[in-house]
């Protein structure tokens, strides 16, 4: 009778627009698990569409039908393998926090050392639930200890190291470090929910909702937290060039006469082509009222705004010339010959890897050394623009300052108002700059702090 009355409740939630409860239904649950009891495991696959929204975002093998960024449900007292092994994953290790995007938003992580909001005290003996970061298998340490086969400082639970292949090295050397995965299992009573997270580009959480053990009731059936975001949604132009946000630029008109292709754009990548970088003229246009590194910032985001939508571009047309194995002109290696076939053995010999001897990675989303920089150019740029944005943020300055082009008399009227305004945020924000420099950095520049370019 009670569910009943729980479903004609979320029945009329629904109807009301207002959140309705959650049934298991709702929720991705693992379809691999093992064993029962305290023996009982489970696993969930990640993958990453980096087409779907600015930075990309999480997909969960079996769990498609509930879209990206599915809510997951997780049974307590269970230990789950979240498993990174995908390469489309590289540059998004998985964190876990008990509200959004975690330590980039000043949010409690899982850690051994941080007591579950409303649960039992176990920070003074580390001995909290946290995530177990592991590589093929084996527990990640910043110092192993050979004879208890635990981290020598027992804090740690190898996040840093998990992290710090992600960085080091690019991608090439994250794939054939091998198999990325984290063990998390809810032990604390009180853990309704948590967020999973990446732990270098911010909103791109998802909540985890926690289950009792055997019985499956999901412990806070409505959301307690909120997410405090919206998922992007990436459709028409955009889908179709596989970039983000560049929509309202089709056909350029932003630009005027501006010539982006001196023969006309004349084919669908070109078009798309000309729309990001009529984008990326437009929001470089900026007041000029700001201080230098600001400045830099203004300028920078939307400039690497564009490399991110021309990669992921080519990334999406995925001509042949892209692939092992082939020649510029989509001509496979092995029908060349004489001076031509010479020209890409050269090529080959200096590492630029275009010899199908070298095209083993092919089939294993590797590619060639043309996609590895595509993929380097969209994780590294974007990280980039987390970094720039929290450092805006935490400099208490305005997050853009474009404005419209003088020379445009529909606006011209909006950009002496804009001009004015800026006039008088500049000092006042230059002020505040001033005033908070010499602040403690905070959780969200730390964490994105060990970036290489
Ligand atoms: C998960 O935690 C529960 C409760 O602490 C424990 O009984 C169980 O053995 C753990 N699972 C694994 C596979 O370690
Ligand atoms: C990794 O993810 C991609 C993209 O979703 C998918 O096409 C591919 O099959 C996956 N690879 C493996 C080994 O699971
Ligand atoms: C443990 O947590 C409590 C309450 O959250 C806090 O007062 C205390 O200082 C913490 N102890 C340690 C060792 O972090
Ligand atoms: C990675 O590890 C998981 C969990 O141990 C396993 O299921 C998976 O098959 C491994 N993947 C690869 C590619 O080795
Ligand atoms: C999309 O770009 C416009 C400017 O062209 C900006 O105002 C808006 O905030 C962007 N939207 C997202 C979701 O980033």
């Amino acid at each position: 009778m009670s569910k009943i009355i729980a479903a004609l409740v979320g029945v009329l939630a629904l109807a009301a627009g207002t959140q309705a409860d959650y049934v298991l239904d709702d929720l991705c649950l693992s379809n691999e698990c093992s064993g029962t009891g305290s023996e009982r495991v489970c696993i969930f696959r990640f993958q990453l569409d980096i087409f779907v929204s600015e930075t990309g975002y999480f997909l969960v093998e079996g769990c498609e039908d509930k879209g990206h960024m599915p809510t997951l449900g997780m049974e307590a007292n269970v230990k789950y393998i979240f498993d990174q092994s995908n390469k489309t994953n590289w540059f998004h290790p998985l964190g876990f926090a008990y509200a959004p995007d975690g330590a980039l938003s000043g949010n409690d992580e899982l850690e051994k050392g941080v007591d579950p909001p409303g649960g039992t005290t176990c920070n003074e003996t580390l001995s909290c639930q946290y995530p177990q970061y592991k590589l093929n298998g084996e527990i990640l340490c910043d110092e192993y200890d050979e004879l208890t086969g635990l981290c020598a400082d027992e804090e740690d639970f190898g996040l840093d190291q998990y992290e710090g292949v992600w960085f080091s090295g690019g991608r090439d050397n994250w794939i054939d470090a091998g198999n990325f995965t984290i063990e998390v299992n809810i032990t604390d009573d009180a853990t309704k929910e948590i967020f999973a997270f990446c732990h270098i580009h911010k909103y791109m959480s998802f909540r985890i909702k926690i289950l009792d053990t055997e019985t499956l009731a999901i412990r806070a059936p409505t959301d307690e937290i909120a997410l405090g975001y919206e998922y992007h949604e990436v459709e028409g132009f955009d889908a179709g060039c596989g970039t983000f946000n560049v929509s309202q630029y089709q056909g350029h008109e932003q630009c005027g006469d501006h010539v982006f292709h001196c023969n006309g754009d004349a084919n669908t990548f070109n078009e798309c082509m000309a729309a990001i970088n009529c984008k990326m003229m437009t929001e470089m246009r900026t007041s000029g009222n700001s201080d230098p590194t600001a400045e830099f910032m203004y300028q920078m985001i939307p400039h690497h705004q564009n490399a991110v939508n021309m990669a992921k571009m080519l990334l999406h047309f995925n001509p042949g010339s892209l692939k092992c194995g082939t020649s510029y002109d989509g001509r496979r290696l092995s029908e060349l010959e004489g001076p031509e076939l010479a020209l890409y053995q050269l090529a080959a010999a200096n590492g630029r890897r275009l010899d199908e001897s070298f095209c083993n990675d092919d089939n294993d989303e590797g590619g060639t050394p043309a996609v590895t920089m595509l993929w380097e150019i969209v994780n590294g740029q974007n990280a980039q623009i987390t970094f720039m944005r929290s450092w805006l943020e935490d400099n208490l300055v305005p997050a853009y300052d474009w404005c419209e082009a003088e020379d445009d008399n529909s606006t011209l009227v909006a950009v002496l108002a804009g001009c004015l305004a800026a006039a008088v945020v500049a000092p006042v924000a230059g002020y505040l700059v001033y005033r908070y420099k010499f602040r403690k950095p905070t959780a969200t520049v730390s964490a994105v702090k060990t970036i290489s370019p």
